[in-house]
C-alpha cells in the first residue's frame, strides 16, 4: 500500500471522488464534497459524481494546489429520500452561512419535523427540503448553548443523536474543532477503514464509556494506531485499493478521529455489550469492482455467473458422497429442523430467490414456508412464534425492511438466519446464523449474480435439511447431481447472448413485456419482469400463467409482447394450454423452452431453447436470457445500465 497524506486540495478531491464513484452505485442523484482549508469549501452538484468531479476542477473557483494544514475532507451521493434531486438539497449540509458545522447522512431522520418547528422557533433559517439539515441545525444549537467551554466534538455529537430519530449514519466537521472529524450510526451501515504506516498490532480497538473511566484509549498497545488512516464509509469498495482492514461500528457508537488517531466513544456501557471494535480484514480484490473488458457491471456480473455459483457451492457440497454442509448453520440444524415452520422474507431480487425455492423448501424439508416481502410483513404484524425459523435474505445485508422485520422476528422469539452476499453486514451480525452465498461484490444496480447464488444457497439449505431423510435421497441425488453441472449449463445459456441481442433489437421500441410461466419458473417471470422494469422503464409484468384467464387474458392481441416460459417439468401441459389461449387471441409469444422440444409451435415469434435441467434448478438458466434480454433492451434504449433513474443498489431506509 503505496498510500501517502495528501496535501494539496487536487489531492484530497481526487482521493474523495474515487471513493464516492466506487461507492456510486448507492446513489446518484446528486454529489457534494467539503474540505477544510483555509477556508472550508462547499461544493454541490446535481447529478453523477463526473458532474461534481468536473465541478471541482474549474480553476477559477478554487486554488487546487493550495497545500492544506489538514488532510481531511468529506463527500456524500445522494439517493433522495426528503427533498427532490438537486444541488441545494445534496450533501453535506451546513449550520449557517459559515460552515460552522457540516454534516452528510444516510438514512432518514423521522422527527425531523418536530426538531425543525423547534429550531426555527429558535430563529435557525432553513435552506434545503431536507430531513438532514436539522442535524447541522441542531448540533450548533447544542454547541451554543454548550455549559462548558472545552466541550468535545464527540461529546456534542452524542448529544445530537439522542434527540434523533430514525435511522442514519453522519460524519460531522466543524470550523470549531479543525482536522477533527466525528462519526456516528444508528440503523443505517458505517464502516471505517484503517491502516498503518506499519503492520497494524492491534486487532480491535476499545470502546471509551464516558461513565468508565477506566478505559483510555490512549493505552500504550493503541499507539500503533497513531498512523492510523481512518476512511468513514458506508460500503467497503471506497477504499479497497487503500486498506482491506475494516472496522464497523455498532449503533450509537461514536467514532472520532483527530490526527489521524481514531477513538470510539458511547455513553453507557449495556450489559453483556462487547467493550472492543474488531479491525477485521476483508478478502475482496480490487479488480472484483472493476468492470474489466464488459460495458457496465451488469454485463460482468451476468458473465460471472458459471463461477459465482461455484463460488456458492465451494466446500459446501460433497459429489461423492452427497452431502452438503453450511458451516454457517450446523450448529443450529437439529433447531431448524424441530420448527413449526420457516418464514422467508427479503425485498426485491432477494424475495424473488425465496419464491424460486419455496416448492423444493416445501418439498424437501416438509415444513410450511412462507415468503414474504419485508414491508408487507411488517404491516400486517404477521404473528411469529418461538419455534419459527425466519429467514432473511438480502444481497447487501442491509436493506431497510429486511432489517427491520428481523428485528421483529428476533423481538418475537424465532431463530433468525441470514442470506447475504456482504460479509460483516448488520444482517450478517445481527442473525442467530447464516449463510454466505459467496457471489463476490455486486456493483451493477440491477441484481443478477446475487440471485443465483441465492438461489443456489437456498437449494442447499433443503439439501442439508433433507440428509437422513431415506425416502428423499433418490431426489437429493438428482439435484446434487444437477448442481454438478449446473456451471457449465450456465455457460451455453450464456451463449445465447447474440441471439438474444438480435430479439432485443426488435423490442426495444415497445411499450411493454409481460412474462408469462408457473411452477418452478414462476420466480423467473417476476424477476425477468423486475429486470426489464429496472433498467429498461418499459412496463412489465410477471404473470403466473394459472392465472391468465383472471385477467391477464385481456392484454393479449396481435401487438403486446409476451414471453412464455414453457419448461419440460409438472406444469409443461399446463403451460401449454397458455400458449394455446395466447395463440388463439392472436398473440405471437416469445418462448423460453428446453432444447429440442419437438411441441413448440411453429408459429411462436421467436424460441429461446435452454438446457434442460432437474425442475428445481431450471429457474437459475431460464433467468439469465431475461437478465441479458433486459439489459440489451436498455442498451438500444439508451439507458444508463448500471444507473437506472430513482433506484439505489442498497435501501437503507423504510
Ligand atoms: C434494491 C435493489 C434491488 C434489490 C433490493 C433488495 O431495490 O435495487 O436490486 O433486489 O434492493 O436488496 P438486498 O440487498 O436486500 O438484496
Amino acid at each position: 500500500l503505496n498510500y501517502q497524506v495528501p496535501r494539496t486540495r487536487k489531492e484530497i478531491f481526487e482521493r474523495l471522488v474515487k471513493g464516492l464513484q466506487r461507492l456510486e452505485y448507492r446513489g446518484y442523484d446528486s454529489a457534494a464534497s467539503d474540505i477544510d482549508g483555509n477556508s472550508i469549501c462547499l461544493i454541490k452538484k446535481m447529478g453523477k459524481v463526473k458532474a461534481l468531479d468536473e465541478e471541482l476542477y474549474k480553476k477559477d473557483t478554487l486554488d487546487l494546489d493550495e497545500k492544506l494544514n489538514t488532510h481531511f475532507g468529506i463527500a456524500h451521493t445522494r439517493w433522495a429520500t426528503h427533498g427532490e434531486p438537486s444541488a441545494l438539497n445534496s450533501h453535506p449540509h451546513r449550520s449557517d452561512k459559515d460552515n460552522e458545522f457540516v454534516v452528510i447522512h444516510n438514512g432518514i431522520i423521522t422527527n425531523y419535523k418536530e426538531l425543525k418547528k423547534y429550531l426555527i422557533n429558535k430563529g435557525y433559517e432553513f435552506e434545503s427540503e431536507t430531513d438532514t439539515e436539522v442535524i447541522a441545525k441542531l448540533i450548533k444549537y447544542v454547541y451554543d448553548n454548550r455549559e462548558n467551554d472545552s466541550i468535545t466534538f464527540s461529546a456534542l455529537v452524542e448529544t445530537v443523536i439522542q434527540q434523533l430519530e430514525g435511522a442514519f449514519a453522519l460524519v460531522f466537521k466543524s470550523r470549531h474543532y479543525p482536522g477533527e472529524a466525528v462519526s456516528t450510526r444508528r440503523g443505517s451501515p458505517l464502516l471505517i477503514g484503517v491502516r498503518s504506516e506499519h503492520e497494524l498490532s492491534t486487532e480491535h480497538i476499545p470502546v471509551q464509556y464516558n461513565n468508565l473511566l477506566t478505559i483510555s484509549f490512549y493505552s500504550s498497545h493503541l499507539h500503533n494506531c497513531l498512523y492510523v488512516f481512518p476512511v468513514f464509509l458506508s460500503a467497503h469498495s471506497a477504499v479497497i485499493e487503500y486498506t482491506n482492514k475494516v472496522l464497523y461500528l455498532e449503533d450509537d457508537d461514536v467514532a472520532v478521529v483527530t490526527k489521524g488517531e481514531l477513538s470510539i466513544h458511547r455513553v453507557n456501557r449495556q450489559a453483556g455489550e462487547d467493550p472492543v471494535r474488531a479491525i477485521q480484514t476483508l478478502q475482496m480484490e480490487l479488480q472484483q469492482i472493476m468492470k474489466g473488458n464488459f460495458d457496465a457491471f451488469m454485463q460482468k456480473e451476468i458473465f460471472e455467473q458459471p463461477e459465482s455459483v461455484v463460488n456458492t457451492m465451494r466446500g459446501r457440497i460433497c459429489f461423492e458422497s452427497n452431502k452438503v454442509v453450511l458451516g454457517g448453520l450446523k450448529d443450529h440444524l437439529k433447531e431448524i429442523k424441530r420448527c413449526r415452520r420457516l418464514i422467508m422474507i427479503g425485498c426485491g431480487t432477494s424475495f424473488h430467490a425465496a419464491v424460486a425455492t419455496r416448492q423444493i423448501l416445501e418439498e424437501l424439508t416438509e415444513l410450511p414456508v412462507m415468503v414474504e416481502l419485508a414491508s408487507d410483513f411488517l404491516d400486517r404484524n404477521t404473528p411469529v412464534f418461538r419455534d419459527d425459523v425466519s429467514f432473511f435474505i438480502s444481497q447487501s445485508g442491509e436493506t431497510a425492511d429486511t432489517l427491520m422485520a428481523l428485528r421483529y422476528c428476533k423481538k418475537h422469539g424465532a431463530l433468525t438466519v441470514g442470506i447475504t452476499n456482504t460479509v460483516g453486514s448488520t444482517i450478517c451480525r445481527e442473525t442467530d446464523c447464516g449463510v454466505h452465498v459467496n457471489a463476490g461484490p455486486e456493483i451493477g444496480v440491477a441484481s443478477t449474480k446475487a440471485y443465483t447464488s441465492q438461489f443456489v444457497a437456498l437449494i442447499m439449505f433443503a439439501l442439508m435439511m433433507s440428509e437422513d431423510r431415506l425416502s428423499l435421497q433418490e431426489r437429493r441425488m438428482e439435484i446434487i447431481n444437477g448442481l454438478k453441472v449446473l456451471p457449465e449449463l450456465i455457460k451455453q445459456v450464456l451463449s445465447l447472448d447474440l441471439k438474444i441481442k438480435d430479439i432485443a433489437n426488435e423490442l426495444y421500441q415497445q411499450r411493454s413485456l409481460l412474462v408469462m410461466g408457473r411452477g418452478f419458473n414462476y420466480a423467473t417471470c417476476l424477476e425477468g419482469a423486475l429486470k426489464i422494469k429496472e433498467i429498461t422503464y418499459m412496463h412489465s409484468e410477471g404473470i403466473l400463467a394459472g392465472e391468465l384467464k383472471h385477467g391477464p387474458l385481456a392484454l393479449i392481441d396481435t401487438e403486446m409482447p409476451v414471453i412464455m416460459l414453457i419448461m419440460r417439468d409438472a406444469c409443461y401441459v399446463k403451460c401449454q394450454n397458455a400458449l394455446q389461449q395466447v395463440t388463439a387471441r392472436s398473440g405471437r409469444p416469445i418462448i423460453i423452452c428446453c432444447e429440442g422440444d419437438s411441441e413448440m409451435p411453429k408459429n411462436a415469434y421467436q424460441t429461446i431453447e435452454l438446457p434442460h435441467t432437474v425442475d428445481c434448478l431450471q429457474g437459475i438458466l431460464s433467468v439469465i436470457p431475461l437478465q441479458l434480454l433486459s439489459f440489451h433492451l436498455a442498451v438500444l434504449r439508451g439507458y444508463d445500465v448500471d444507473f437506472p433513474r430513482n433506484l439505489a443498489k442498497s435501501v437503507t431506509v423504510e
